[in-house]
Order: structure tokens, then C-alpha cells, then sequence
């Protein structure tokens, strides 16, 4: 296939372009489910003329969106808490009383892996609606062998059931279940460190997450768990510094993490231990506006420090309900004064590198042919409007949705 008159984005850096790599005009040749060429339309080789045209009728082309952070797999639902919230109840209050994450593990254990898989469906549909054809999702609500297993298995069912490139994580060190209640390193050796060498077994792993906060786990408590994913040759990632500073994302760039990710209590020294590791900076702003949190991730010292900024959804029934990566890129713009260049590497290029791909994410000869087009003609519409569905047409590996 040949895309021809768009205005692509291609998100690399190249010599005489802007951030975007913007080339006005442009055409794309696909073959099979790569890219075969990208350039001016007046540099497009002969060779590619001949192949079937999809003219785009200058609209922005950029890659397929990534989101690199989700916990698209659960059962139930949080809007009682939510409403809850609204009449004066907080977070530590709604927990102790059996709600919060652990009211999600509730009903995710009760649910089959068949379920789950049911349930997860409408919320890809909508991540993929938002212009997304790569999708990191969590476990994390099972805190048992058997059931972060299948969740596993359920998140992995979901590239056989839509077009779309499923990357899945072990995040058994979520939450401490309540009968391991004050024993949060007990739980790492007896259940995560466990499930996450059951689930390798099975193939089900890309990266192990882990949720480094007083509410959760200690680095203290990780360091077992992040010697086994090395031991088992896994790139590691950390929920860090959302709610206080543990100097999470330290522990975790001294762990070659790929990623840490929320980082609204980020210090200084965090930010340079991501500088030096070249760790991703993942910024969420739906927790953070979910949870009407008031202190920012430091976005200018991330900036200034050259560390890449990701940016997700963190889709997940509590601090993040959540379905756009579109409205993601508002909100980082909005609420964190990322620019829309920013925000669009953070959902293509930088999202990639933040789950150690390095097929996708930008358009160049080699790389997965995953785009979208966009009823747009300025890369910056994608982050200016407010939730809005601008997706015209979708590419998964070569192939538009029909
Ligand atoms: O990324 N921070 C911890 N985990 C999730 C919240 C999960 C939940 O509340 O169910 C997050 O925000
Ligand atoms: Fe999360």
C-alpha cells in the first residue's frame, strides 16, 4: 500500500526538520506489515508508485500511539468510591475500610480468565478508538500466584481478540493482600517472586512493575524481587514518588529500569539518576487530576536533564478511569505545561523506548507499519482538543481498520 499527500509526523530527529520530523506532502510506502519508505512525494522511488494508493488528502499521519502504561484487566468497578470521595471520604479512609485496590482484587479473583478477558475488550476498544496500536497492560489485582497468572493470561488473549500489540507486565508487588498484612516482604518471597517465575514459565512476561510507595513496598522489600527479574533476564519498571518521595526511581535506575512512571515527588537527585540510567520518565496525568493531586511531576528539571517523557493513561478502575490517549496528551499539556511535541513523542517514540521496543514509535524504512490517520492537518490538534475522537483511519501492521 502507498499513502500519498499526508503530512506526516515521523517523530525522528532528523537533519532540517522539527521536532515532529514533519514532512508536508509526504508519502509512505507499506510492505507487508512494515514501513518500505517515507519521504517527499517527489522523492518517492519509482519502484513504490505502482503499489495501491490510499491518498490521504493531506492529513497528519503519525505512527500508531502507544500506551505504556495500563491496568486494563479487572473486574468491577470504583464509582462508589468515587462518589464516596466527593462526600468528604479520603483514599486512606475508603481503604482501611476494604476498598481501594484491594476491593479490585476482590472481584478480579472471583472472575475467570474468560471474564476478564470480556470485561478488558470495551476498554481496549476505546484505547484504540484514541488512535492506539500498542498496549502495555499490568497485572496486579490477583496478589495470589494462581490469579496474577491469569490475569496474565487474560491480557496476552487480547491481541488474539483485536488488532492490536499487547506488551504485559507482572505487577504482583501492587498492593500486600490483607493476610499478609505488615509483612510486605514475606508477601514479595512467598507469592510475587513465585507467580513471576510461574508466569515466565508460561511465556506471559515482558517486564516486571512494582508499586514503590508507604501504602505498598519498601526498595528494601523490591530488591528480592528485582534480583529474580534480572535472574530471569526481565526489564524492570516502578510505579515511584507518586504520593511521597521513597527515592523509588533511584533504586530503580540503579536497576537499568526501562521506566518509572507517576513521579509527581521526584527529587533532584531522582531526576539525575534517570539522566544517567536513560530510564523513561512516564507522566500520568489521569492519576494525578483523578486523584485531584496538587504538586506536579517536575517536567522542566526532567526536561532540562534530557530524560525522555513518556506519557499513558494508567487506565485502571481507582486513580485512573481513563480510556484516551489523546486526552492523556491534553491533560500532560494542560495540567503540566508539556508541549504537544512533548506529548506526542510521549505516546509514539518515547512510549516505545519505555517498553524497550525499538521497532515502532516513529515512521522510518524497517519499522512496524502502524499509523494512523488523523482529521488534522497540524500535529498539535492532537493535544488542543479535549477528548476528542480526531482518529479518521488506523493502520495495525499494515492493515487499516476496516
Ligand atoms: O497506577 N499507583 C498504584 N496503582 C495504580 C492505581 C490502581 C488502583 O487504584 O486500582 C496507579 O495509579
Ligand atoms: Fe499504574
Amino acid at each position: 500500500m502507498l499513502l500519498t499527500h499526508a503530512t506526516l509526523a515521523t517523530m525522528t530527529a532528523q537533519a532540517g526538520l522539527d521536532g515532529y520530523g514533519l514532512i508536508p506532502d509526504a508519502a509512505v510506502a507499506l510492505e507487508g506489515d512494515r514501513i518500505a519508505w517515507a519521504g517527499p512525494m517527489a522523492d518517492l522511488p519509482d519502484a513504490w508508485r505502482a503499489l495501491p494508493e490510499l491518498d490521504c488528502g493531506g492529513r497528519l499521519v503519525t505512527p500508531g500511539l502507544i500506551d505504556c502504561h495500563t491496568h486494563a484487566v479487572f473486574a468491577g468497578h470504583r464509582a462508589v468510591e468515587f462518589e464516596l470521595r466527593l462526600k468528604g471520604a479520603s483514599y486512606e479512609e475508603i481503604a482501611r475500610a476494604g476498598g481501594g485496590i484491594l476491593s479490585t482484587v476482590t472481584a478480579t479473583r472471583a472472575s475467570s480468565e474468560d471474564d476478564l478477558l470480556a470485561r478488558a475488550l470495551p476498554r481496549i476498544d476505546q484505547l484504540i478508538a484514541s488512535g492506539a496500536t500498542t498496549i502495555e497492560v499490568k497485572s496486579g489485582y490477583g496478589l495470589s500466584i494462581a490469579d496474577e497468572v491469569k490475569m496474565l493470561r487474560a491480557a496476552r488473549r487480547i491481541a488474539t481478540a483485536r488488532p492490536v500489540t499487547v506488551r504485559t507486565t507482572h505487577l504482583a508487588a501492587h498492593a500486600v493482600p490483607p493476610d499478609y498484612k505488615g509483612r510486605a516482604m514475606a508477601y514479595i518471597i512467598d507469592v510475587a517472586i513465585p507467580s513471576l517465575r510461574a508466569a515466565q514459565a508460561e511465556g506471559l512476561v515482558d517486564a516486571v512493575d512494582a508499586f514503590c510507595e508507604t501504602i505498598a513496598f519498601s526498595t528494601a522489600d523490591l530488591a528480592p524481587l528485582f534480583a529474580q527479574a534480572r535472574a530471569l533476564d526481565l526489564p524492570v519498571k516502578l510505579h515511584a514518588e507518586q504520593l511521597t518521595d521513597q527515592q523509588g526511581a533511584a533504586f530503580a535506575a540503579r536497576h537499568g529500569a526501562l521506566s518509572v512512571d507517576h513521579l509527581e515527588y521526584l527529587s533532584p537527585d531522582g531526576v539525575a539518576a534517570l539522566a544517567a540510567a536513560g530510564t523513561v520518565a512516564v507522566i500520568l496525568p489521569g492519576a494525578f487530576y483523578t486523584l485531584r493531586e496538587t504538586q506536579a511531576p517536575p517536567i522542566a528539571a526532567l526536561r532540562a536533564a534530557g530524560v525522555p517523557m513518556a506519557v499513558a493513561t494508567d487506565l485502571n478502575p481507582g486513580s485512573s478511569p481513563l480510556a484516551s490517549l489523546t486526552l492523556a496528551m491534553n491533560m500532560a499539556c494542560t495540567l503540566f505545561r508539556m508541549t504537544p511535541e512533548e506529548a506526542l513523542l510521549g505516546t509514539t517514540a518515547h512510549a516505545a523506548r519505555a517498553l524497550g521496543l525499538t521497532d515502532r514509535g516513529r515512521i522510518a524504512p524497517g519499522l512496524r507499519a502502524d499509523l494512523c490517520l488523523w482529521d488534522a492537518d497540524h500535529p498539535a490538534e492532537l493535544s488542543y482538543r479535549i477528548g476528542a475522537t480526531a482518529l479518521h483511519t488506523r493502520i495495525f501492521g499494515g492493515r487499516p481498520d476496516v
